[in-house]
């Protein structure tokens, strides 16, 4: 068998990492899950689930990845014997139903992006204001849904696909590590830069009691709802709970701190998403959107849209943001084809090339009836999210906390040196507190559905 692949320098792995956290999940999904979980009620019982699940999570992943050096079908089977197996299969399932309709949704930052080279974004919205007027709607409202489904879509999905294939075809150094470099620091000053502005807006206030003064009745009140939400966009946003981790740690050759990896992840992913959270809604409330939960899928382009249609110069900020999240996407579609990917080369003998075109191409389909109709995008996301990575978190944490922690202990200290009872805290931890909080989500998520 040929060499294994590994990465060629030292932060090439914490940038593919970062590139595969960093995604859809902050900039589109993070905001529009908030506004539905009532805003500041949802961000505290994320950043409590990044916080006390995320950060054991991410280290379960890591360790299992880096002794294995497997794909995560081979790790669980390598770890667990061979029934685990199947579980591991559901890793697979999940990562190509969450590219499916991820593409489609890039394929909409696509869209906008091109928006701004033919005319200003106030121009483009002018053409829907009286129809706006008519329905009582926003006009950034009708715009979304005229351009979130149909024949462009489609081909910006075509697109989508193509480009992510491409770079996973060409293997983990040429595609993957190169593509993340620009973007993290790109996204972070766009987003501060709109922040700031955002600010300065009018009733802008009110936008910031919604997202920052938690009611903590309201959290009491719809707790049912709100736990699987939370448990589903923290493992999203982590990459968590299908094995992306796990295959991109088996790359790593070598012995570095795992620990202090998975604090840079966190924080950049967290900042990432807060920022967001720190623009849309500021946008919305002065835009007189108070239900920002009503913007569903398209508040983000609602709300940046609007602001781009405002700004002078914004023109020139809706290309750079649009552009940078699209750049965003693909390094996080590109950690989810290579773990399809990864297994089909490990465990099927399948080359690289062959096997990205192949797996890439049946995820292309099952995307497709999204640029139909938005329900299925509804459908895909709230299963995927609410259930299948919530399960595969739970697989893992069973199987680390109870069949081998051992191995995991030991490590995790690799690189890090003693760990003296902390090693036993992260196994207890894993055991039990999080199992439950997990088993809870999980059958919280699955009645919703
Ligand atoms: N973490 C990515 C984001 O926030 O956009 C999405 C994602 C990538 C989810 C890879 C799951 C995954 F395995
Ligand atoms: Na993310």
């Amino acid at each position: 068998m040929a060499q294994r692949e590994t990465w060629a320098t030292r932060t090439g792995f914490i940038l593919a990492a970062v590139g595969s956290a960093v995604g859809l999940g902050n900039i589109w999904r993070f905001p529009f899950v908030a506004g539905e979980g009532g805003g500041a009620a949802f961000l505290v019982v994320y950043l409590l689930f990044v916080a006390l699940i995320g950060f054991p999570a991410i280290l379960v992943e890591f360790v299992v990845g880096r002794r294995t050096e497997r794909n995560p079908v081979g790790a669980l089977m390598e770890l667990g014997g061979g029934a685990w197996k199947y579980i591991g299969g559901v890793f697979i399932v999940t990562g190509c139903v969450i590219l499916s309709y991820y593409s489609v949704v890039a394929g909409w930052f696509i869209r906008y992006f091109l928006e701004g080279f033919r005319g200003s974004y106030a121009s483009h919205l002018a053409g829907y204001e009286s129809a706006a007027a008519e329905v009582g709607a926003p006009t950034t409202a009708l715009m979304f849904g005229e351009l979130s489904t149909g024949l462009d879509a489609f081909v910006l999905h075509t697109i989508f696909m193509a480009l992510t294939i491409g770079i996973v075809a060409l293997g983990i150094r040429r595609g993957i590590e190169t593509a993340t470099k620009l973007m993290v620091p790109g996204i972070l000053l766009l987003l501060v830069g709109m922040a700031i502005w955002a600010y300065t807006l009018p009733n802008a206030g009110a936008g910031y009691a919604y997202y920052l003064s938690p009611d903590f009745n309201v959290i009491l009140d719809n707790w049912v709802e709100l736990l699987p939400a939370a448990a589903g966009q923290a493992f999203f946003t982590l990459s968590l709970g299908m094995g992306v981790m796990i295959t991109y740690a088996s790359y790593l050759g070598e012995d570095r701190n795992l620990t202090r990896d998975a604090l840079t992840i966190i924080g950049f992913d967290t900042g990432i998403a807060f920022l967001t959270g720190l623009v849309v809604f500021p946008i919305f409330f002065a835009g007189g959107i108070t239900e920002p939960g009503e913007g569903g899928a398209g508040a983000i382009f609602i709300s940046m849209t609007d602001a781009f249609a405002t700004l002078s110069g914004g023109r020139l900020l809706g290309i750079l943001f649009f552009g940078t999240v699209t750049i965003a996407a693909l390094s996080s579609a590109i950690s989810l084809l290579e773990v399809v990917t990864a297994y089909m080369i490990d465990e099927k003998g399948i080359e690289r090339w062959k096997a990205a075109l192949g797996m890439g191409g049946v995820i292309y389909l099952l995307g497709v009836p999204v640029t139909y109709d938005l329900v299925f995008l509804d459908l895909l996301d709230l299963f995927a999210d609410g259930i299948l990575l919530v399960f595969g978190a739970l697989v893992l944490m069973l199987l680390v906390g109870w069949v081998a922690p051992k191995f995991a202990v030991e490590e995790l200290s690799k690189g890090i040196g003693d760990l003296g009872g902390l090693g036993q805290a992260w196994i207890w931890a894993v055991r039990v507190p999080i199992v439950i909080v997990l088993v809870v989500s999980l059958y919280l998520g699955l009645v919703d559905y």
